[in-house]
């Protein structure tokens, strides 16, 4: 088997469809995975659903609808999403499947036999929308009359008017007193702290792991893994009476797709040994890509958990903040979801990925804003990237000799270094999963490119010397051959169209054969038999 790569996005909750911050994590993997295609690699990218949950079974009674066909309902719209976003991946999981339920009762009983897993009498606040135990100094106070939420402080009495609730779901804790069963992280501190100290980028941005470090300095708490009262999901197998919830459940999902590949009944002995051998290889995992809600689970609870399971730990844990709209958090209730599929039917799926992926450096939180998100679109691919494609296009075609046929060599070095060192700057960032910096990257150069066209006037030099035309068309044309390839895994179909329409049809079979490199180091001759009609088409703001 080749090199492997295996990427995860989180495992999505099913009570609602996918929103634009969702696809933003995705997105994300699917670039990555494409990128890592096309550069030789065997990869491997899972997304899921996380459908053993409570709020899945309250979201089911006020669809009225039974928990089954509501989940069902629901896994396919979480895959249709993905799949007119282009989304590529290459295993759809649930947490439903039976599979998983047998490999978390297996690395469950894994650690109770460890002595890693023990009984306890809890009582707590629990929020059922975080499917989380919280404590005072995770919850905000809210003025029911003016909906506004503060810091909780001695100096303000709650009230009937003044309660306490979830600053995610504005929602009163459910307070319990239940047996549960409670994962021993403090036993970790060590490993873990060891683990940080040895691999400076387990967390990435650096930011993110400084918090996770500074929170593991001050306190580990044993966690709770399993619950009395809850009815939907995986059965302890020490204690059929508790469900496990969240954690154990929907992390393991991650190993489950390694561990467990669906082994369809007519397969031989033989199969079943060889797609066993081939999913375990993909163990453990390059990169998780998480939002910032959900990293202290994984950079803490999930490798303390793989420890003690017996598990290699996951390479990387990408981090990613979150969008607001109009500057408030997404949310059903206040009725500012964006829907991915709705917004990429009224403008582009280019135009999606492009402001998602060059606007947004993934360490802060930003506001989404559709204005802004055209003006991007208008400037990076109508303009500075379409613009240039059509003169090159159109003045090749005025070309006296063999008019739209370009095979020159690049004799400027200058600009072959230039060419060089950017495809070298972009394979960097690609490397380090900076997206925004490799698209960035593309699109200095290509402005570097606009100016070198000015300068050089090729049209006048039509009129004056078509021999230097020919050269200047030709730079051009190889630079931007150069430029799609390192773009083709963020915009895989019109980077393809561009190579079809310079004769180069092949490419994206090739490339899907993980030939970037063989590519990137041709000199190709071009083709350019007629006019094209603009691929990216300015858009005008609403
Ligand atoms: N099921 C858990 C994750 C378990 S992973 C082992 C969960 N699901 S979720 O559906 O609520 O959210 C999943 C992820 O969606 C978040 O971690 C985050 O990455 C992403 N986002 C959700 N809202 C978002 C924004 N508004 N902006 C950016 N990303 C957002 O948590």
């Amino acid at each position: 088997m080749k090199d492997t790569f295996y990427i995860t996005t989180p495992i999505y909750y099913t009570n609602w469809v996918p929103h634009i911050g969702h696809s933003y994590t995705s997105l994300i993997c699917d670039v990555i995975t494409r990128y890592n295609k096309i550069s030789g690699k065997q990869v491997k990218f899972c997304t899921w659903v996380d459908e053993n949950s409570q709020k899945a079974l309250q979201s089911a009674e006020e669809a009225n609808m039974k928990i089954e066909p509501y989940l069902d309902m629901m896994a396919d719209k979480h895959k249709a999403v993905w799949d007119w976003l282009g989304i590529e991946y290459t295993d759809f999981i649930r947490t439903t499947e039976p599979r998983h339920h047998e490999f978390v009762r297996e690395v469950l009983q894994k650690s109770f036999d460890n002595g890693d897993i023990y009984e306890w009498e809890y009582e707590g606040m629990y929020c059922v929308w975080c499917e989380a135990f919280k404590k005072d100094d995770d919850l905000v106070f809210l003025n029911k009359t003016s909906k506004e939420t503060f810091p909780i402080s001695p100096k303000v009495k709650e009230s009937d008017n003044i309660i306490k609730v979830c600053p995610d779901h504005l929602k009163t804790p459910d307070i319990i007193k239940e047996k549960n069963y409670f994962f021993k992280l403090s036993k970790y501190e060590d490993k873990l702290k060891k683990l940080y100290k040895d691999r400076p980028d387990f967390v990435m941005p650096s930011d993110r792991f400084n918090e996770v470090i500074a929170f593991t300095d001050r306190w580990l708490e044993d966690f709770s893994i399993s619950r009395e009262t809850n009815t939907f999901g995986i059965k302890l197998p020490f204690d059929e009476s508790q469900v496990t919830y969240v954690w154990y459940d929907a992390l393991f999902n991650y190993l489950t797709v390694c561990e467990k590949p669906h082994l369809t009944p007519t397969l031989s002995y033989e199969e079943r040994e060889k797609l066993q051998k081939e999913s375990s290889a993909f163990w453990p995992a390059d990169l998780h890509v998480v939002g910032k809600d959900i990293i202290r689970f994984h950079a803490i609870y999930w490798p303390a958990m793989l420890m003690s399971a017996g598990y290699e730990l996951p390479k990387n844990i990408l981090t990613t903040w979150f969008f607001t709209v109009d500057g408030q958090k997404i949310s059903k209730s206040l009725g500012n979801v964006i829907d991915p599929v709705e917004f990429t039917q009224k403008y582009s799926k280019d135009l999606l990925n492009l402001y998602l992926l060059s606007s947004f450096n993934i360490w802060q939180d930003w506001d989404f804003d559709q204005s802004q998100a055209v003006l991007t679109y208008n400037a990076k691919l109508a303009n500075n990237l379409g613009n240039l494609v059509n003169r090159v296009v159109v003045l090749s075609l005025k070309l006296d000799e063999n008019a739209g046929k370009l095979d020159w060599k690049i004799s400027n070095t200058d600009m072959l270094q230039m060419r060089i060192a950017m495809v070298e700057l972009s394979k960097e960032h690609m490397k380090q999963y900076d997206l925004k910096w490799a698209i960035d990257a593309m699109f200095t150069f290509l402005s570097v490119l606009n100016k070198y066209t000015d300068e050089t006037q090729p049209w006048n030099l039509l009129k004056t010397n078509q021999e230097e035309a020919r050269e200047v068309l030709y730079a051009l044309a190889e630079w931007l051959r150069q430029v799609w390839l390192c773009l083709y895994p963020f915009f895989p179909e019109k980077m393809s169209e561009m190579f079809e329409k310079l004769w180069l049809e092949w490419y994206r079979e090739s490339l899907e054969n993980w030939w970037l490199k063989e590519l990137q180091d041709r000199q190709e001759t071009f083709h350019i038999k007629e006019k094209w009609n603009n691929l990216f088409e300015r858009i005008e703001v609403e």
